[in-house]
């Protein structure tokens, strides 16, 4: 039996998602997005998880976008089926009510930086190569690349890296905002990621969830609805019982310890 193509472990609190295809890149095939997807459903219903973190195996690619093996099989049909497959899967971890980081520890390319949009926060490595290379396969980005990307580091940059398919290097994605951290040459990415990541992994998750739907929110909504949508979300916080005692612990001059209740 073949290794699956994606693993899980679980480390403080973080599911720690591992794309597993090392000799093919990390690319996605079609068993491949469809594990990923199942992964993110179950850490999103398992209560002790606090963030998910998604990587790659090795040290060469995060993801190197579609299996482009697989893909040459395909007819137009199946090919709209799995563009389809993308939505649905990559659509888990961009509404995933818990934060979704992406530790981005090589190359990622096509689908594979469209799946590290579809993340709340990125941080790589210093090696890391960001690029949507697809219009030079004479397609464009069909996993969220053409509207998400632009959202991220606004239209002239999107346009730039899907009209020239430009790689782009971590400094330069750090400097764009496209990703929000590059790790020291001395920390593994996913170490890195993972102490990054602290005050999600300790902080109160209603909290978190509820800045994350607010936010998300305010790409869709006026500004007069973005406010009202706001004020929906901090009252789901009013209620929790983290809110209460988080006020407790400053009393008493002490950290916080959240339960998601
Ligand atoms: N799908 C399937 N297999 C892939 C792949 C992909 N997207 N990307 C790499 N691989 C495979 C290669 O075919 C090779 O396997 P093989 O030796 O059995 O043929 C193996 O991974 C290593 O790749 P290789 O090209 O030898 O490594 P490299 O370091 O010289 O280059 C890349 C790495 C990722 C830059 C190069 O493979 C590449 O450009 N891949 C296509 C990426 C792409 O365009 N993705 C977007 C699709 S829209």
């Amino acid at each position: 039996m073949s290794n699956p193509p994606v693993t899980m472990s679980e480390r403080s609190g973080a599911a720690i998602i591992t794309i597993d295809r090392p000799d093919r890149m990390n690319a996605l095939s079609k068993d491949t997005l469809l594990a990923l997807g199942q992964f993110a459903r179950a850490a999103v219903a398992d209560a002790n998880v606090r963030a998910i973190v998604l990587t790659g195996s090795g040290d060469k690619a995060f993801c190197a976008g579609a299996d482009l093996k697989e893909r040459h099989g395909m007819d137009e049909n199946a090919v709209r089926e799995h563009l389809a497959r993308y939505r649905d899967e990559m659509g888990i971890f961009d509404r995933s009510p818990k934060p979704v980081v992406a530790a981005i520890n090589g190359l990622a390319l096509g689908g594979g930086l469209e799946l590290a949009l579809a993340c709340d926060l990125r941080v790589a490595a210093p090696g890391a190569v960001l690029a949507l290379p697809e219009t030079t396969l004479g397609i464009i980005p069909g996993a969220g690349g053409t509207q998400r990307l632009p959202r991220i580091v606004g239209e002239a940059r999107a346009k730039e890296m899907i009209l020239l398919g430009r790689r782009v290097g971590a400094a330069e994605a750090l400097a764009w905002g496209l990703v929000n951290r590059v790790s020291p040459e001395t920390t593994p990415v996913l170490e890195d990621t993972l102490a990054f990541i602290e005050p999600i992994l300790s902080g109160a998750p209603i909290a978190q969830g509820a800045a994350l739907d607010a936010i998300d929110a305010s790409f869709d909504a006026s500004l007069a609805h973005g406010l009202e949508l706001e004020r929906v979300f901090y009252d789901r916080c009013l209620r929790s019982e983290d809110r209460r005692l988080a006020l407790e612990a400053f009393a008493q001059k002490k950290k916080p310890v959240f339960r998601g209740r």
